[in-house]
């Protein structure tokens, strides 16, 4: 696992959307891996104003949302994939039904775990995927104690997290879905690079649980330590608590130039 420590999540920005540029520019049909939340919002600011700029096309790509809750109608503006929508497809290029999330099935949901799974494996798998963190360790919608083998599946939010996102629900806590469809740890473990970036001081337990913490779903953020190409990319109070943050920095300052994330 790599740590990169940056001073503002706008550094975050550049540095991810550089890994987007340079894989969209050696496989212009990648096949991205985007997540939702206020953490990759800085990233997508980004990947847009490149776009503007003619740096960055992503016409030919294809993307799978890591999540969507359960019990939303279609259109809903709190929708996960109404809120790539609106955050990222509308300012880039992406083909009309590019984008597609766990609840855009059209099924069961009890049963569009499996189903899920094997659109993301007949498009060849996931390329890169962008994720967050939550403050109680939870990667994608996989709460503490998912299981490190769990794959799409529907799971029950726990309180904290309804509190945490009651916020985009007017503060009201009861409209705030109990359910949702979310990537398992295992499906995020397949993806060929994972990126996992945390911001301020109220990610810093988790990040430093999950970072140097042992491997445990206590802190599912944590099963990315299996991943054989993880990068996680934290501003200054997310990194706050992390024990080896000289080496961290020591190590990525003298990567060789043009290596990458
Ligand atoms: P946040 O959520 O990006 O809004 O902090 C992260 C998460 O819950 O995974």
């Amino acid at each position: 696992m790599e740590v990169v420590i940056v001073p503002r999540p706008e550094d975050a920005a550049i540095l991810v959307a550089d890994a987007y540029c340079a894989l969209l520019d050696r496989t212009p049909d990648a096949v991205l891996g985007l997540a939702t939340g206020s953490t990759p919002l800085p990233v997508y600011r980004e990947l847009a104003r490149r776009h503007r700029g003619g740096g960055l096309s992503f016409a030919r790509a294809r993307a799978f949302l890591l999540d969507e809750y359960v019990g939303l109608a279609a259109g809903h503006p709190e929708r996960y994939r109404e809120f790539i929508r609106t955050e990222l497809e509308r300012h880039v290029d992406f083909a009309p039904e590019a984008i597609i999330g766990p609840g855009d099935l059209d099924m069961d949901p009890l049963e569009a775990g499996p189903a899920y799974e094997e659109r993301i494996r007949a498009a060849g798998g996931i390329d890169l995927q962008i994720l967050g963190i939550g403050s109680d360790g939870h990667l994608a919608f996989n709460m503490p104690m998912s299981s490190l083998a769990s794959r799409t599946r529907v799971k029950t939010l726990t309180p904290r997290t309804r509190q945490d996102n009651a916020r985009f629900f007017d503060g009201d806590l009861d409209l705030v879905p109990t359910h949702c469809l979310t990537q398992g740890l295992a499906t995020i473990l397949d993806s060929r690079h994972a990126i996992m970036l945390g911001f301020g001081r109220g990610k810093a337990q988790a990040v430093r649980e999950a970072v140097e913490g042992p491997l445990s779903s206590r802190w599912p953020a944590s099963a990315l330590q299996l991943h054989p190409h993880a990068t996680v990319v934290v501003d200054e109070d997310a990194a706050s608590q992390l024990a080896f943050g000289e080496y961290y920095r020591t190590t990525y300052a003298g990567k060789p130039a043009g290596q990458g994330l």
